[in-house]
């Protein structure tokens, strides 16, 4: 029986970040090449975001290319941007399908040409979707994320639109990467790895960590239920003592 009925679909996570990990893993144990595991990760990438409509998950936020990635065999960074670019146009109608609208985060000034070129026409087939907003990390790192930050609010500061003892919380939110978007109230790794690996430091201050051993290739729609099933086990307390919540 699937445990989706356990769930209080009144309390899901409004967003939910992932770090995708153990594709490489995955394939070895098929005998097979890295990209091959990226390539059932995709897969994997459907099923959550099936889940996500299901749930009513309003943001879904995927680490898909991290800035240290570039350093891994060109051969696999090659794969996985082909990889990239094709599942981006070939996964418009599904995404239009299930009403969703996609986004990126990360630095595009990096990423290959036909990459851009194929996410900004998704991105304008999906800007009317409202059930889920899909959020790529691509080339993206926390601390990239966070310095991009910094110099917006030097110039600021530089051009006296903002004064340095006044700057607030929200004039630095409002220059990252998702500036509108609610932070992560659940942020899942998968594989048996525990870092966060410079995936928005910034915006998971108060998530709450899920670890699971599943390879991201095997990971189902019943896993995110059951993330976020134990995600409502949770006492998020944000400072305070058990009784003030009450
Ligand atoms: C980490 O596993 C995975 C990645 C760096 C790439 C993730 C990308 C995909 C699943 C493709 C997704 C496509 C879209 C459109 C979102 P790893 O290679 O580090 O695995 P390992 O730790 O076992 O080596």
């Amino acid at each position: 029986m699937s445990i989706f009925k356990s769930i209080d679909l009144t309390k899901c996570p409004e967003h939910i970040a992932i770090i995708m990990d153990g594709n490489g893993r995955w394939a070895k144990q098929q005998g097979e090449m890295r990209l091959f595991g990226h390539t059932y990760g995709v897969e994997a990438v459907r099923e959550v975001l099936k889940a996500c409509v299901e749930l009513g998950v309003k943001y879904l936020t995927l680490y898909a290319f991290s800035t240290e990635n570039w350093n891994r065999p060109k051969e696999e960074v090659d794969g996985l941007m082909n990889l990239l670019v094709d599942t981006i146009a070939n996964e418009v109608d599904e995404l239009n399908e299930n009403g969703v609208r996609l986004h990126s985060i990360g630095d595009e000034n990096q990423l290959p040409e036909a990459c851009n070129h194929e996410l900004n026409i998704a991105k304008k087939a999906t800007e009317h979707n409202t059930k889920v907003n899909l959020i790529l990390a691509l080339n993206y790192s926390a601390r990239w994320e966070i310095l991009n930050a910094v110099k917006e609010i030097a110039q600021k500061v530089k051009s006296g639109e903002l004064k340095p003892n006044e700057i607030q919380e929200n004039d630095f939110c409002s220059a990252l990467s998702m500036p509108g978007f609610p932070d992560p109230e659940l942020m899942i790794r998968t594989s048996g790895e525990y870092r966060l690996s410079n995936f928005l430091l910034w915006q998971i201050a108060y998530s709450e960590l899920y670890f699971t051993d599943k390879l991201w290739p095997d990971f189902k729609k019943e896993d995110l239920f059951e993330a976020v099933l134990d995600f409502q086990s949770r006492e998020r307390r944000f400072g305070l003592v058990s009784e003030q919540l009450k």
